[in-house]
C-alpha cells in the first residue's frame, strides 16, 4: 500500500478510536497540524522537480481531503452522541400522569362555622366578626364583671403589651360575648345576631385549648321570652345534627351578664350518645346591667344570649374524643373531613 493511502488509514482508524472532541482535535494534529504527517508530506514538495512536484502535490491533496473528511465525519459524531447523552438525560416522559395540584380542605371546625352560619342565617339572624384583641371594659366590664369580680378568675387570658384609651392593657378574648355589646350598641334595635370567632384562655388539656372557637347568639326585641329562645336552639341543634329524634334542657347556671343564666343541654333520641346529657351551651337573658351597657332601656327591651363551643359541637357531630387532633396538623385526621 502507498505510504499516503496507509496514512488515510490511520487517521481514520485514529479518529474512529477518540471518544471525545478534545482527543479528536489532538488526533487531528497529528496529521494536519503544523508539524503532521501530511503537514510533512507537502514541504518534501519543494524539493521535487516541478514534472514530479504537480502530481505528487495531487496525491497528497486527495490524501488530505480524505482525511479532512473523516475528521469532519467522527466530529458530527461526536456532537451527536453528545446531544442524544444530554436529551436522555433531561428526557421527560410525557406518558406519565399529572401529579396535580393537591386539593385543599376545610378544617372540620371551620365546617361547623359555615354550618352555623348557614343554619342561623336562614332563620333571619345577622352574621357578625369582631376583634380577638379586645380592651378589658368590652370583653369583661361592660359584660358586667367588674374588676375583682370572683367570674373574671374563670376566664384568665393573655395580656398584650398594648394599653387602651383608659389606660388598661389590651387582651385576647376569653369569649365571643364582647360582640354581643359592641353589636348592639352599633346597630338599630331589634337585634338578631350570631358572632362565631376565636377566642381564648389560659387552658390546656384534652378538652381545652388555649384558642378554641365559640359562636355568640343575640337576640333582643319588645316581647321575647326564654321560649323563644329555646325555639331558636332546638332548631339549630336539630338542623346541625340533621335529626329531629333530639331534646333541648335548659339547667340553671350562673353567668355574671345574664339573669337567669342556664346551660344548654341537648340528648340524642337515636346513636352512640343516646340518652345523655351532653352540655353544648351557656345561656340566659341578658343583665339589665349589660343592656344599659349597650345603650338599651331595660323596661322596653328584652334580650336573650347563647355562646357555644365550635370544637364541642365538632366533637360530638363527628364522634371526636380529643380536641387536640383539631390542632395538631395531622393530615390523616383532616382529610377524613373532605
Ligand atoms: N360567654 C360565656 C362563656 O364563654 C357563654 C355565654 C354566652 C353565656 C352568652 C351566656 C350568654 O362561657
Amino acid at each position: 500500500m502507498d505510504s499516503l493511502e496507509q496514512l488515510i488509514s490511520l487517521a481514520q482508524q485514529d479518529f474512529r478510536n477518540v471518544s471525545d472532541p478534545v482527543s479528536l482535535e489532538n488526533a487531528k494534529a497529528k496529521y494536519l497540524g503544523k508539524t503532521g504527517l501530511i503537514t510533512a508530506e507537502m514541504k518534501m514538495l519543494g524539493k521535487m522537480a516541478p514534472e514530479e512536484r504537480k502530481a505528487r502535490g495531487a496525491v497528497i491533496n486527495a490524501a488530505k481531503s480524505k482525511i479532512e473528511a473523516a475528521l469532519n465525519e467522527r466530529r458530527q459524531e461526536l456532537a451527536n452522541e453528545k446531544l442524544q447523552a444530554k436529551l436522555n438525560a433531561e428526557a421527560i416522559d410525557v406518558t406519565l400522569p399529572g401529579r396535580g395540584r393537591g386539593k385543599g380542605g376545610i378544617h372540620p371546625v371551620m365546617r361547623t362555622w359555615e354550618r352555623i352560619e348557614r343554619i342561623f342565617g336562614s332563620i333571619g339572624f345577622d352574621v357578625a366578626d369582631g376583634p380577638e384583641i379586645e380592651t378589658d371594659w368590652t370583653n369583661f366590664t361592660a359584660l358586667n364583671s367588674p374588676e375583682n369580680h370572683p367570674a373574671r378568675s374563670m376566664q384568665d387570658t393573655f395580656y398584650i403589651e398594648g394599653k387602651d384609651t383608659q389606660g388598661k392593657p389590651l387582651l385576647l378574648r376569653t369569649h365571643t360575648s364582647p360582640m354581643q355589646v359592641r353589636y348592639a350598641r352599633s346597630h338599630e334595635l331589634p337585634v338578631k345576631v350570631i358572632a362565631p370567632g376565636r377566642t381564648y384562655r389560659v387552658d390546656s388539656d384534652a378538652t381545652h385549648s388555649p384558642m378554641f372557637h365559640q359562636v355568640e347568639g343575640l337576640w333582643i326585641d319588645r316581647d321575647i321570652s326564654f321560649a323563644d329562645l329555646k325555639g331558636v336552639y332546638l332548631n339549630f341543634v336539630q338542623a346541625f345534627f340533621e335529626t329531629d329524634n333530639l331534646q333541648v334542657r335548659f339547667r340553671p347556671s350562673y353567668f355574671p351578664f345574664t339573669e337567669p343564666s342556664a346551660e344548654i343541654d341537648i340528648a340524642f333520641g337515636s346513636g352512640p350518645l343516646k340518652g345523655k346529657w351532653l352540655e353544648v351551651s351557656g345561656a340566659g337573658q341578658v343583665h339589665p346591667n349589660v343592656l344599659k351597657n349597650m345603650g338599651i332601656d331595660s323596661e322596653q327591651y328584652i334580650g336573650f344570649a347563647f355562646g357555644s363551643g365550635l370544637e364541642r359541637l365538632t366533637m360530638l357531630r363527628y364522634g371526636i374524643n380529643d380536641l387536640r387532633l383539631f390542632y395538631e396538623g395531622d393530615l390523616r385526621f383532616l382529610k377524613q373531613f373532605n
